[in-house]
């Protein structure tokens, strides 16, 4: 089985998108935890609703918390780290030994980097009248938005656009992106088996 750790900080729709793809079926794969550093998280809710485990970070050292989540995450078989709408740095520790992926509501490298996130970011694009926003995934580093893309949607601004209506529509195709590749990864993982 393709075992997909999921860390998130907020709502957690994005987190939704990918349970809804294993529950029918649609993607082959199993989220055996997911982590949030805000105990209030939304996503926390969705998780426990579909009976997955979740930690919660306390710590507020970052070095802490990597070695801290390098102790949580060695206990479990993980095939990939995504992070859905997490907010925080991702350390050393963890970055040597997992592949992590993170998905971004804008077509990076624009509207990336330290506080470009969530309706922040919709509502930059919107202020500079960009005609296309989008989605990108991309493989985590230690900076914030930097790492190799791999996959990018566009989507486009409409003129009356408010930034809810954008992040609405970024939102929708980011899901599917998400899942698409999520898609491919765990068919070759599972076609080696
Ligand atoms: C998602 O759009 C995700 O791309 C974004 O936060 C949203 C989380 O929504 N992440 C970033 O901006 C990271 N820089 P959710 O909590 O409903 O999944």
């Amino acid at each position: 089985m393709y075992n997909i750790v999921v860390f998130a900080s907020g709502n957690g729709s994005t987190l939704q998108s990918i349970i809804d793809a294993i529950k029918s079926k649609d993607l082959e794969a199993h989220i055996p935890l997911v982590v949030s550093n805000n105990p209030k998280a939304f996503a926390l809710k969705r998780a426990k609703k579909a009976k997955i485990p979740t930690y919660v970070i306390k710590e507020k050292d970052a070095d802490k918390i990597d070695a801290e989540l390098a102790g949580v995450l060695s206990k479990i078989d993980i095939n990939l780290i995504v992070l859905a709408g997490y907010l925080k740095l991702i350390g050393p520790k963890l970055l040597d030994k997992y592949t992590i992926i993170n998905t971004h509501p804008a077509l990076l490298p624009k509207y990336g980097g330290k506080g470009m996130y969530g309706m922040n970011v919709h509502r930059a694009v919107i202020e500079a009248k960009e005609e296309y926003s989008g989605v990108t995934v991309h493989y985590v580093t230690a900076e914030y938005d930097r790492g190799l893309t791999l996959m990018q949607t566009r989507v486009k601004v409409m003129p009356n656009d408010t930034a809810e209506d954008l992040a609405a529509r970024v939102q929708a195709a980011e899901k599917i992106q998400l899942v698409e590749l999520l898609k491919s990864f765990a068919q070759e993982h599972n076609s080696k088996k």
